[in-house]
């Protein structure tokens, strides 16, 4: 049955939060149409971890890894089945009882939070810096924060905490603040837990059963294969797309929210090269080798790659093609086509510039693993 293009309600909870150049859920779910309940899907790079929660829909099992931690929290959230009412009653406790700890310093902090909102932002990062994702209820409650942490504001709809910024992805402090002094505006009134509760209820009431599976906070140039999952049948991921490397830095506001500094940083530790199209032919060939170490002969891998405009290399899926051959292991190439399956725009604000300019031309790329 092909997925439908309206988000059913089951779905819903693959919008918790907002990641940019994530790919639309259709995506994964029809290339494992074929999947059967029980098989095991990886994605190396697996941001918001929309693959993992096209498996959970399939009824597979599915492990993630990302470098970036605001990513990881989002993805194991999408493998967790938790009730709103539980999700709630976390938050309504932390909100009651948990100490805050003390509150960022600095101008963008006070343009950007009400006080109240951000001392209930502390105790939320409070909170969580003790507490080690140790029930699904945690776990997606963590997620649904970060999802609300910054974005657009709308007066009749309010979703999210801050002042006016993108969801997608957190511009720098200075960017923001001239933003907000041009166009006079002042954070937002919030009752946090007033919006948690309406956001839950949004998200969660319908889901399907979670699945096994786990999310790591690793590089995956060094997965290696653990007797706690079995070996994969499928490998679907989008790598980092050459010429953007500032994962961790565009999500710097929700990093903060995971225990982060109070400030973007330029710390690329844990991401693919890319200080040149060698380096990162030769970062991604590693990745390639480390997943086969955990694959099933006959494995099948989809990757989806975009151009970046402007950045002068040969194209995407040449890198990538590039890639597997170097990898030298047994995937074997079988196909590429231009994806038929059009990311959604960002619903960011354009008021903001993007980290990069919007991806151009999806490639699909078809192998299989024959060792
Ligand atoms: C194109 S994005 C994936 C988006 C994802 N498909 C989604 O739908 O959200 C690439 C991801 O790779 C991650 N990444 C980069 N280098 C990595 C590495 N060495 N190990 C694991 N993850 C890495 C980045 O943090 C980023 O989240």
């Amino acid at each position: 049955m092909e997925y439908a293009a309206h988000t059913k309600q089951e779905h819903r909870m693959n919008g918790i939060c907002p990641y940019f150049t994530r790919f639309p859920l259709r995506f994964p779910l029809d290339r494992i149409k074929s999947a059967r309940p029980g098989q095991w899907l990886l994605d190396p790079f697996c941001g918001g971890g929309a693959a993992l929660f096209a498996a959970r829909l399939r009824g597979m099992g599915a492990v993630g890894i990302d470098a970036n931690r605001a990513a990881a929290i989002v993805a194991r959230a999408k493998l967790s089945r938790a009730t709103p009412d539980a999700v709630i009653s976390i938050a309504a406790r932390i909100l009651a009882d948990t100490e805050p700890g003390p509150p960022p310093s600095g101008l963008f902090w006070r343009r950007a939070y009400t006080p109240e909102t951000l001392e209930a932002l502390c105790q939320c990062r409070a909170h969580f810096a003790h507490n080690t994702h140790n029930s699904p209820e945690e776990s997606v409650l963590h997620a649904l924060l970060l999802g609300m942490l910054h974005g657009p504001t709308r007066p009749d709809a309010p979703r999210y905490f801050s002042n006016h910024l993108p969801a997608d992805f957190a511009p720098q402090p200075d960017n923001a603040l001239a933003f907000w002094t041009q166009a006079r505006r002042q954070p937002p009134r919030r009752n946090v837990l007033d919006m948690i509760q309406m956001r839950a209820r949004y998200l969660l009431t319908k889901q399907p059963a979670a699945a096994p599976g786990a999310v790591y906070e690793a590089d995956s140039r060094n997965i290696t294969r653990t007797t706690q999952h079995p070996l994969f049948d499928w490998v679907i991921t989008s790598p980092p797309y050459y010429g953007l490397n500032s994962y961790a830095c565009d999500q710097w506001l929700r990093n903060w929210l995971a225990g982060g500094p109070p400030f973007p940083e330029n710390d690329a530790r844990g991401q693919i090269s890319q200080q040149s199209a060698e380096s990162y032919i030769a970062d991604l060939a590693q990745t390639w080798r480390a997943c086969a170490a955990a694959c099933r002969p006959g494995a099948r891998f989809v990757a989806r790659i975009g151009n970046i405009p402007n950045i002068t290399s040969p194209p995407a899926v040449e890198l990538l093609k590039q890639s597997l051959r170097r990898a030298a292991i047994g995937w074997r190439i079988q196909t590429c086509r231009a994806t038929r399956i059009t990311a959604p725009r960002p619903a960011t604000c354009p008021d903001f510039q993007p980290p990069a300019p919007w991806p151009e031309n999806e490639i699909e790329l078809y192998a299989r693993f024959e060792p």
